[in-house]
């Protein structure tokens, strides 16, 4: 399926086909709105930046570029295409169909993986937001806002899966991925290394370098999840995270 520009979140899951679904992420959509205009980069929502928006998941022609605010950044939904004949590729149900709907008995594995990968997504914005004050160029400061603007994505990519499969535990979820801030003492983010700041630009080149490398792994196991929705909104990200690993 293409992706619908003409919504207010710009998605390939046919999000108009579920009324609750999209009403319950268009109430998400204005509160990331303010997290992003609050703790995201400092001192340039207001300009024009060179950014590239997923515009498809196709291997060919993925990608738009153009001048936008940063604030008015078309943050969608996107999943690689479904293989409707994948089956799981390991453990217990290995061969069988790859589960389109999250299974009773791993609901809270599940939920707390992809809370954990959603977690990192907001964290490093958060962390980088100084950075554009300092920038060493140009042409550093269009990387490091190509990156802030696909973490964002990243974390509407989890926020979905959490709207679409988790129910109200899920809805919750979702709010509370916008409460926790990086190093917050009394509600931090929830690993380690997010919590670190990240105040020069060596840091940031070995976060992009190193902390995204291992983010990549990470993606490429949750890649091959049996929960299949994962497995696809994981593939599509990888294809955007290979740039963070290009900034390094
Ligand atoms: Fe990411």
């Amino acid at each position: 399926m293409s992706i619908d520009y003409q919504q207010k979140i710009p998605n390939n899951v046919d999000l108009a086909g579920d009324r609750k679904l999209q009403r319950a992420l268009e109430h998400w959509q204005p509160r990331y709105l303010d997290w992003w205009n609050a703790l995201g980069p400092e001192g340039f929502q207001a300009n024009d930046v060179y950014l590239r928006t997923a515009i498809n998941v196709g291997a060919e022609g993925w990608a738009h570029f153009d001048h936008v605010k940063m604030p008015d950044y078309r943050w969608g939904i996107f999943l690689a295409e479904r293989d409707p004949d994948r089956v799981i590729g390991f453990g217990d149900d290995m061969g069988k169909p790859a589960w389109q709907d999250v299974p009773g008995e791993h609901r809270a594995a599940l939920r707390r993986l992809i809370v954990t990968q959603g977690d990192t997504e907001p964290a490093s914005v958060e962390q980088q937001r100084l950075l554009g004050l300092s920038c060493p160029s140009l042409y550093d400061l269009r990387n490091l806002f190509q990156v802030n603007v696909e973490e964002g994505r990243h974390l509407w990519a989890m926020v979905y899966l959490l709207h679409a499969h988790f129910g109200r535990a899920g809805r919750e979820e979702a709010e509370e991925l916008l409460e926790r801030h990086s190093g917050d003492p009394d509600n931090p983010r929830i690993l380690g290394t997010f919590n670190e700041p990240i105040e020069d630009w060596l840091s940031f080149f070995m976060f992009t370098y190193f902390t995204d490398r291992d983010g990549k792994y990470q993606l490429k196991c949750l890649a091959e999840s049996a929960f299949d929705p994962l497995a696809r909104t994981c593939q599509f990200m990888l294809t955007e995270e290979a740039y963070n690993m290009f900034v390094g």
